[in-house]
């Protein structure tokens, strides 16, 4: 399993997706693809992308009881896409069901990421709205625990986390990290961010990178800049 760049593809309309992709000839970046533009185009957006010849990461957060997230899990498995994800909220018991539910009758199945806590939710709101006391470091590290516990391939969390959750975890145990950014580029409204490098050398799997690619003047070469950086 070998590190790489996905470009996360926040557009709400296949026309600027596709245009987008279009951008890139002769080369087959992964590709996110998130809520907005799932349901905005369906699954026809994804079996579009994925006949261009793209691995994709289909980032729908999947959390509901676990009958429900199984089938649904089942649903998504005949997409063919390559990785998933779901919140370690919804319990070991929804994300077995998840593991169950996407597994291919010919036994293959796409990477089943989890969700730990959201990076916009803060300490402070944990412990006064969800009633979690623990430190949100180390409910990070427990939801991780329990991800892998349920057989599940790895976590979405930041590149700071990702050598903490190796440690926990296993060396095999993917990191998926967004807040990415160049080192001389704008931040955004990412708070903790690393560049391209910093990632690789702290040991992320996998760094999932938007905005510095999609709002690029030259997208093709921010790419480039983030695989060479990173996957060396
Ligand atoms: O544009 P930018 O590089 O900030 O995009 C990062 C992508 O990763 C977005 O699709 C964002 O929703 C996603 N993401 C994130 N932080 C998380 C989980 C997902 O930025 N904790």
């Amino acid at each position: 399993m070998g590190k790489d760049v996905i470009i996360a593809c926040d557009f709400s309309s296949k026309e600027e997706t596709l245009a987008f992709l279009d951008r890139f000839p002769g080369k087959k970046p992964y590709v996110k693809i998130g809520m907005e533009l799932f349901y905005a185009e369906g699954p026809s957006i994804v079996k579009e992308i994925k006949a261009r010849g793209h691995k994709i990461f289909l980032d729908l957060k999947l959390h509901d009881i676990p009958n429900t997230v199984k089938k649904s899990m089942h649903v998504l498995s005949r997409l063919d896409v390559d990785m998933v994800n779901l919140h370690a909220a919804g319990t070991r018991a929804m994300m077995e069901g998840a593991l169950e539910g996407v597994t291919r009758p010919d036994g293959t199945r796409p990477l089943v990421i989890a969700v730990t806590q959201l990076t916009s939710t803060s300490e402070e709101r944990m412990r006064e709205e969800l009633l979690i006391n623990a430190p949100i470091d180390q409910t990070v590290m427990h939801y991780a625990a329990n991800a892998a516990k349920a057989g599940l391939d790895g976590v979405v969390c930041s590149p700071m986390e990702a050598g903490k959750v190796h440690e926990t975890c296993g060396a095999g145990f993917l990191t998926v990290t967004p807040g990415i950014r160049f080192a001389d580029g704008e931040k955004g409204d990412q708070v903790r961010v690393t560049t391209p490098a910093q990632a690789k050398e702290i040991g992320s799997d996998y760094i999932v990178v938007g905005r510095p690619i999609t709002a690029a003047a030259d997208p093709v070469a921010a790419y480039e800049r983030c695989v060479a950086e990173f996957v060396g």
